[in-house]
């Protein structure tokens, strides 16, 4: 798609008949999806056996505890009690892992409900640094050690998933990490009780343990958290219409769609947050969303609390855990006014099969999120102060429909099915 020659008509000189130079400059930055960027805090990140042990824990629901919520809600995973339902892709399912489960599905059923969507993982390691919708995360390895320990999620304990490594895993973990797995988590051994069966910081069983074994078992679920990591690195989605599109294939979108990306880089103003290849800028913002719906929580800060998170966790980037402590992602952050009511700019590709849509899973169609955007975000009901790059787009029914129309270019190749088989042992 060059630029024709100089002497022809402005109109001729527009790229595919409709887009000028700058707006095609802007087009350009969208697309071709690189490589997943590296993560030097993850020495096993590009490990294809620690991927191959990450996607079996992916699937282990032999970790997670006690069912909260379950019985007759609908979509529960358990009766109330029960243990050992939930396993990350519990949440996280079908070709696009997200969840098709919990009912009403803007907020996610694990052991208890958890006041927020699940996101999709694929292309999640493309998020840089920040993982989740407040980037309460500064690598995705660290992120992987969330959810087994919150009792909103799976309310299980690093001491459950270290016994089920020993149970079912030993031979693969062993062959990977450095020591091997303790003798003494083997129940038959004298020395067992070293080792309660569940337990965490604050609780009473990892008081009773030596701050030695304690070091012991941490040091295992980190290992834990960089093979799923390793797992996630691998579920990348790209080469969508779009991107053949921009490659110079100029009938891979229609024309509804051209007009679309041409409000998305333009008039819209989708760009200024949604940038690069991730249509993600990794930054935080207030769009205006007034929280709506069952099991939310409408008060959330967003990102300020997770500021907070991230600067304690002992699992961040800074930390002794982390295999390279001079990345300087936490460098300058500190908690601000601005951060209250803030999220991360979710990234777009596949956006039109992860319906529904926002941190609170409120909006059902990606029609319900242009209306939203084109009445400039809510008037009142959101937490935290409005970006000003928020603003009514007066947009037409048309241009709506056609912004729709691009988004649903997006959509890429799906990952490798392999990739989402349940290898978990039985
Ligand atoms: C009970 C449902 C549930 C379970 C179980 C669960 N997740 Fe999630 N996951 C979510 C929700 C909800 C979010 C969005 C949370 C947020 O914004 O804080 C999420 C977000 C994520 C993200 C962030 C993606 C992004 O866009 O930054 C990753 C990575 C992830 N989950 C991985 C996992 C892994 C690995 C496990 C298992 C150890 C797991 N999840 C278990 C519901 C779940
Ligand atoms: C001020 C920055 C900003 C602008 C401008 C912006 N967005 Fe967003 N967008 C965000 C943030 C932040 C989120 C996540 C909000 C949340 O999770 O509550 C988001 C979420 C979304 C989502 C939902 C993604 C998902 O997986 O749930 C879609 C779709 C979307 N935006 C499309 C657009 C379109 C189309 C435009 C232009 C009309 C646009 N955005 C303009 C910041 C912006």
């Amino acid at each position: 798609m060059a630029v024709m020659a100089s002497g022809c008509s402005a109109e001729e000189a527009l790229i595919d008949g409709l887009f000028t130079p700058v707006e095609w400059e802007k087009v350009q930055t969208l697309s071709p999806l690189p490589e997943v960027p590296e993560d030097t805090t993850n020495r096993y990140a590009d490990d294809p056996n620690a991927a191959a042990l990450g996607q079996r824990l992916f699937f282990e629901k032999g970790y997670s505890g006690p069912i909260a919520v379950g019985g007759a809600e609908s979509g529960a995973l358990g009766e109330v009690g029960e243990t050992g339902r939930v396993a990350c892709a519990s949440c996280h399912h079908g070709t696009w892992l997200i969840d098709h489960r919990s009912t009403p599905n803007n907020a996610s059923l694990g052991t208890a409900w958890i006041p927020r969507n699940a996101n999709s993982v694929i292309n999640a390691a493309f998020y840089e640094p920040w993982i989740e919708n407040d980037g309460v995360s500064d690598s995705l390895w660290s992120d992987v050690l969330v959810d087994p320990e919150l009792n909103i999620a799976m309310d299980g304990s690093r001491l459950q998933v270290v016994h089920v490594l020993w149970e079912k895993y030993r031979d693969e973990y062993n062959a990977m990490f450095d020591p091997d797995l303790d003798a003494d988590l083997d129940p038959a051994s004298e020395n067992a009780d070293r080792f309660p069966a569940t337990g965490k910081p604050g609780s009473e069983e990892w008081d009773r343990m030596t701050a030695e074994d304690q070091e012991t078992v941490t040091g295992i679920y980190v290992n834990f958290g960089k093979a799923v990591a390793a797992y996630l690195r691998l579920l990348v989605s790209r080469e969508a219409p779009f991107d053949r599109y921009v490659a110079g294939e100029t009938g891979a979108i229609g024309e509804d769609a051209k007009h679309g990306l041409q409000l998305f880089v333009g008039k819209a103003g989708c760009v200024a947050c949604h940038s690069g290849s991730h249509f993600s800028d990794d930054e935080f913002h207030v769009n205006g969303l007034a929280p709506a719906g069952p099991n939310i929580n409408p008060e959330e800060l967003g990102r300020a609390t997770a500021i907070d998170n991230v600067l304690k966790n002992p699992f961040n980037s800074d930390g002794i855990y982390s295999d390279d402590r001079a990345t300087g992602r936490l460098e300058g952050l500190k908690k601000t006014e601005e951060a209250v009511g803030q999220w991360r700019t979710k990234g777009l590709r596949h956006i039109a099969e992860t319906a529904p849509y926002m941190h609170t899973g409120q909006l059902e169609t990606l029609r319900d999120v242009v209306t939203f955007y084109n009445t400039g975000g809510h008037a009142t009901g959101f937490v935290g102060v409005k970006s000003d790059k928020m603003k009514p787009l007066n947009l037409t029914d048309e241009e709506i429909d056609h912004l729709v129309a691009f988004l649903e270019t997006l959509t890429g190749a799906p990952v490798d099915e392999a990739l989402r088989e349940d290898t978990s042992a039985r």
